[in-house]
């Protein structure tokens, strides 16, 4: 009957964390508690896209955030969920999302030892036209355990425990590490769990497929410029790469974790650090992509290594199969 145990052996997310948590015997539960707090955010926010339009739950919400972007009524229910449910589990003390200008301290009554950061909303831009949109999420723990502060939540993104993001596409996937490789959930709306569909997810060493915003090549700097026209123009022989580019940040990444090759929001001069955040969106991803096998770069250094010095800090990024950032990071070397 080991064929069929999937079909009665359901392995949820919550057992497999346990399972996680076994290699830890000094936990207790605190991290299985917090995740479940973060997938119960997930399936409120999977059930109000799934009826977004119907909802009344597209367009603007009438505000700006921190960002400079006028913000969704997706954005800021999707913020209110998180935070909430985040408060409400009794294991954070320090909270940053995209949609808050300042971080959120955690009252005394409810504090716990985590610190998440995260990004509610991941690709506004495409949820009044139906396409693929997510959440993305970072754990720290508290550095020593007295007063939280700021400093909390400026690490490394190479200090991370945990990472994750979950995509609200044609179904709803959650994909997770816990620095012991990568997993892929997907939620069974009949039972309302996410069941393990993607263990062990170890992204292609080299791919076929580039991702970026062509629309920003007249502002790029030599070495990305030189990178792409590698993968249109290929001078060894081989095949050029397709350009595939979503807008949402999280389905071109599940899609470079899956297919192979790789996600690029280069700096340009309009942006010299590029548009992506650090904390909510460059670090997860960075740490998901070498628990995968992969890897993550800035243009200057591996991205889990770069340290922030504000909590929306933005950052060049370029994340995928492991031979083709070495391509990339080759020509920023030969720039020196
Ligand atoms: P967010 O919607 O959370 O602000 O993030 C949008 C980001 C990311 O999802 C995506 O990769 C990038 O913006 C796309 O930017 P461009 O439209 O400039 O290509
Ligand atoms: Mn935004
Ligand atoms: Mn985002
Ligand atoms: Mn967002």
């Amino acid at each position: 009957h080991a064929a069929d145990a999937h079909r009665t052996d359901l392995m949820t997310i919550t057992r497999h964390v346990l399972n996680e948590q076994t290699k830890h015997p000094e936990s207790r539960g605190d991290f299985t508690i917090l995740l479940s707090h973060i997938v119960l955010g997930c399936k409120f926010v999977c059930s109000a896209v799934n009826k977004a339009g119907l909802a009344k739950l597209i367009g603007l919400a009438g505000e700006t955030n921190v960002q400079g972007e006028e913000q969704k009524k997706l954005d800021v229910l999707s913020n209110e969920v998180f935070i909430n449910a985040l408060v409400s589990s009794g294991r954070t003390c320090i909270l940053v999302s995209e949609e808050d200008e300042e971080a959120t301290f955690v009252e005394p009554s409810k504090r716990g030892k985590y610190c998440v950061v995260f990004d509610p909303l991941d690709g506004s831009s495409n949820i009044d036209c139906g396409v693929s949109i997510g959440t993305i999420f970072g754990i720290y723990l508290i550095k020593d355990g007295d007063e939280p502060k700021l400093e909390d939540v400026l690490q490394p993104g190479k200090n991370m425990l945990a990472a994750g993001y979950c995509m609200y596409g044609s179904s709803c996937t959650f994909v997770l590490s816990t620095g012991g490789g990568v997993n892929g959930f997907t939620l069974d709306p009949s039972l309302g769990e996410f069941i393990l569909t993607h263990p062990d997810i170890k992204i292609p060493k080299k791919g076929k497929i580039y991702s970026v915003n062509e629309g920003n090549a007249k502002n790029w700097d030599g070495p990305t410029a030189k990178y792409v026209e590698k993968c249109k123009f290929p001078t060894d022989g081989s095949a050029s790469k397709s350009l595939r580019y979503i807008g949402s940040m999280v389905a071109d990444v599940h899609r470079t974790l899956l297919y192979g090759g790789v996600f690029l929001y280069p700096a340009d001069k309009k942006s010299p650090n590029g548009k992506l955040r650090v904390l909510y969106e460059v670090f997860p991803m960075s740490f998901l992509m070498e628990q995968a096998g992969g890897q993550a770069f800035t243009g200057k250094q591996r991205a889990l290594d770069l340290v922030p010095e504000k909590i929306h800090d933005r950052s060049p990024i370029f994340l995928g199969s492991y031979d083709d950032v070495e391509e990339i990071k080759a020509l920023y070397a030969a720039e020196e």
